[in-house]
């Protein structure tokens, strides 16, 4: 019997990615997505690429009357965990919006929490980030870091729902639950059919490189060159979308494997800091375009590095990132030439 599995926020880009790998685990996967920064059309692309049949329940999980409409969606069949990556993402609006952010992101939570009671299912896999470590830790980061001081409420709601997620398993033992922390996704699955698809301007380096290198804008900023850093640019931890995705398949295997609950903070990343100014280069060494980019003032709020300890995940999990920068930027790419205008194109 192959085993199904709960996947909030699973129309959305990491989701999406995710689904595939589940599916080409064996898994069953049921769709928990309001749609509301996700297409439809992104679960039509995962079954075509994985020859899935998944079931999709439209709802939005941060509503109350969501955890009943779900019970009866699933109307009876067994649950055996779920990952849970629904929520809102984008810091600059985080901090225009701070309810909106805590009411989406943290109900969004408690609400999957009813639900897993009422399935019978203590299996959670959370979507975390490395934001929660923020400011005043050294690198690489590693999960028993001291300060845990996320910059913006974005960042503050990944460590509650952390938090949240840990009380339950101290409160109750039975409960298996893995935090992930991920560190920069970027790519896209090499078929080139689902990928990250911003609405309006992207916040965030790889989107906006890619929308300048097919022409949608004109250059891209440069966030400051006079940090600390190899060559004065920001220094992150980018990792392939496909490795986060198998980074969730082997955290599944892992919470299943335990003889009994657990509760485990794990970073996914690749151990390696990319520049800003490297990461340009490798996108026009792997798509033959140049990106006009020009440098302008710090982002307030970020940080010179961030790169991960991965010695965590490769002992519980005995997962490590495959992919390097040239293929994350070449499968970026390959999505971004396409589907120009993303999934609605
Ligand atoms: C950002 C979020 C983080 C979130 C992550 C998701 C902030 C402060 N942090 O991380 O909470 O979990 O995205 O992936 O927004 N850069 C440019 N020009 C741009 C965009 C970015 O130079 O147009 C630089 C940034 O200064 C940084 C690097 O590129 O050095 C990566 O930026 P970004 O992709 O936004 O990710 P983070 O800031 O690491």
């Amino acid at each position: 019997m192959s085993l199904h599995i709960l996947v909030t926020g699973g129309a959305g880009y990491i989701g999406s990615h995710v689904c595939v790998a589940l599916l080409e685990g064996g898994y069953q996967v049921t769709v928990i997505d309001n749609f509301s920064n996700s297409h439809p059309e992104a679960v039509a692309r995962v079954n075509k690429i994985a020859d899935g049949a998944i079931n999709v329940i439209e709802t939005d999980l941060a509503d109350e009357g969501s955890i009943d409409f779900i019970r009866k969606e699933i109307g009876g069949r067994p649950v055996h965990g779920a990952i849970h990556l629904a929520g809102l993402k984008a810091v600059g609006e985080s901090v225009a919006k701070p309810a909106l952010y805590y009411h989406t992101n943290i109900n969004s939570t408690l609400n999957l929490i009813e639900v897993m009671r009422m399935v019978g299912s203590n299996t959670v896999v959370f979507s975390s980030s490395a934001t929660v470590y923020g400011e005043g830790n050294k690198n690489p980061l590693t999960e028993t870091a001291l300060n845990y001081m996320p910059t913006n409420p974005y960042g503050r709601t990944k460590l509650y729902n952390e938090n949240i997620l840990r009380d339950l398993y101290i409160a109750d033992n039975d409960w298996r639950i893995a935090n992930l922390r991920y560190f920069n996704p970027v790519g896209a699955h090499p078929s080139g059919l689902i990928g990250e698809d911003p609405q309006g301007i992207p916040n965030n380096l790889f989107p906006y490189i890619a929308q300048v290198a097919v022409g949608r804008r004109e250059k891209l900023s440069v966030f400051g060159s006079d940090y600390p850093t190899r060559d004065g640019s920001g220094v992150r931890d980018y990792i392939h979308v496909q490795d986060l995705a198998s980074g969730h398949v082997a955290a599944l295997q892992f919470l299943h494997n335990q003889s009994a609950g657990c509760s485990a903070d794990i970073n996914l990343g690749t151990g390696k800091g990319v520049s800003v100014f490297e990461a340009i280069a490798a996108f026009e060494r792997v798509s033959s375009r140049t990106i006009p980019f020009e440098v302008t003032a710090r982002r307030p709020g970020d940080l010179a590095e961030v790169y991960a300890d991965v010695t965590l995940a490769s002992q519980l999990l005995a997962w490590q990132a495959q992919y390097d920068i040239d293929q994350m930027c070449a499968d970026h790419w390959r999505w971004q030439m396409q589907n120009p205008a993303g999934y609605t194109g």
